[in-house]
């Protein structure tokens, strides 16, 4: 079969049809899918029926695998490869809204374990169950972003140092409290503001919700700044907002996207997508 490759956006993002993630792949076909994951940073693979062995040997094709810091919750995997991402818990029952474990935060814009001193390169998330409308995710170009930033917010960019912080972000999203232990596994890590990408060096801002504070300016300037490039960074025609459909693979590459879950009717509604994080090369600064 003959893999094929239509972008979905204006961007960035596309779909690949022809292959089969529940079959080895070939080294040829992975070549392709690598090609058009370093074009398009967004790969969408529809009908992919695939269980969770499967998901973890097409996952390590692109490197080493992250153990997720919530492998283990209640509905979820004991397999330290995989985050559960999902509102029932083991008994098929659905969290009750706002609990912790239908992880609060993800509804705003971020990228993978930038809370990691190496943060995370590829995510992929295989949809098992989804709901009939809404709980889309959405995905913002930060290669975009950057290629089209004002000259002026480039050169105040260029260079700079931010402090990413789990602990804090989360904070912003929950009022349920962190837990001791977490907050010593996850002490803040410093990021590259600018990030040119490992492979073609082509530059993203690299920003999202746990980009807490520009190292060395004034707390104003620094927000008004994260929110300034967050706000270029998510305008509409640097969005793709991809609908779930049961069996979707969706890949992305978090050195140049930030990512968000939208609302749906999690009091009624179940929503159970698996996720796989590739760790990247190494930190970014
Ligand atoms: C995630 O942030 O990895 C999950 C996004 C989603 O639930 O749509």
């Amino acid at each position: 079969m003959t893999i094929t490759v239509t972008p979905l956006a204006e961007t960035f993002a596309a779909e690949i049809r022809g292959v089969d993630l529940r079959q080895p792949i070939f080294d040829a076909d992975l070549a392709d899918i690598q090609a058009a994951f370093d074009e398009y940073g967004i790969l969408v693979l529809p009908d992919q029926e695939i269980n969770d062995d499967q998901q973890i040997a097409y996952s390590r094709r692109f490197g080493t695998l992250e153990t997720s810091i919530r492998y283990n919750r209640d509905g979820g995997s004991n397999r330290p490869e995989l985050s559960y991402i999902g509102n029932l818990d083991k008994n098929g029952k659905l969290y009750p809204i706002g609990d912790e474990r239908g992880l609060p935060g993800t509804e705003r814009w971020h990228s993978d374990s930038s809370f990691r001193t190496v943060p995370a390169y590829a995510s992929m998330l295989s949809a098992r169950i989804v709901p009939p409308t809404g709980g889309e995710t959405e995905f913002a170009d930060l290669r975009g972003a950057w290629d089209t930033l004002p000259k002026d917010m480039q050169d105040r960019a260029e260079g700079q140092t931010v402090i990413h912080d789990l602990i804090k972000s989360r904070k912003v999203s929950t009022d349920q409290n962190v837990g001791k232990d977490e907050e010593k596994r996850l002490p803040p890590v410093r990021q590259a503001l600018v990030r040119p990408h490992p492979k073609n060096q082509r530059k993203a801002i690299y920003i999202g919700a746990h980009a807490i504070q520009i190292e060395g300016w004034p707390e104003a300037e620094s927000d008004a700044f994260l929110q300034a490039l967050t706000k270029h960074a998510t305008q509409p025609k640097l969005v793709y907002r991809h609908t779930w459909r049961k069996g979707d693979l969706v890949m992305w590459d978090n050195t140049r996207a930030v990512h968000r879950r939208c609302a749906w009717d999690a009091a009624t509604q179940p929503r159970v997508l698996i996720r796989t994080t590739v760790a990247g090369d190494g930190p970014t600064i």
